[in-house]
């Protein structure tokens, strides 16, 4: 069993598709074990996304982040990252697989309606920029 952080990022808020994401996860087998919708801080998006302050795009990707509520989720299951990677689809939404979250829902490479993490050491670090142990139940 493995664990995996979702966001639903701001784009995906403002169209309504929170309930559409959620059962694509359920229905590819992963299990929500947390769940909460907050809004960011462009401090709290600048943390999340430490590991690309020297990208060019730091800056418009914080903001973006930052601009609206965003649902952050566990999800759990048998190789729950590489799942939840293939249920989003590539980064970059014309690159992505028909039938792929960001494929139906992203504006663009930078709007592209769900992060999730890509490896077991970035779930542990992600789930826990969020979640406290109480607030995740199996
Ligand atoms: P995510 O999977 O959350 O990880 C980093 C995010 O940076 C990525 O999704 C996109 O939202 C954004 N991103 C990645 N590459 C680019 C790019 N070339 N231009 C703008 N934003 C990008």
């Amino acid at each position: 069993m493995e664990r995996t952080l979702s966001i639903v990022k701001p784009d995906g808020v403002e169209k309504n598709v929170i309930g559409e994401i959620i059962s694509r996860f359920e229905k590819n087998g992963l299990k929500i074990v947390a769940l909460k919708r907050i809004k960011l801080t462009k401090s709290d998006a600048e943390g999340f996304y430490a590991v690309h302050k020297e990208r060019p795009f730091f800056g418009s990707l914080t903001d973006f982040m930052s601009r609206g509520p965003v649902v952050v989720l566990v999800l759990e299951g048998e190789n729950a990252i590489s799942k939840n990677r293939e249920i989003m689809g590539a980064t970059n939404p014309e690159e992505a697989d028909e039938g792929t979250i960001r494929k139906d829902f992203a504006t663009n490479i930078e709007e592209n309606t769900v992060h999730g993490s890509d490896s077991p050491e970035s779930a542990d670090t992600e789930i826990k920029y969020f979640f406290n142990a109480l607030e995740i139940t199996g």
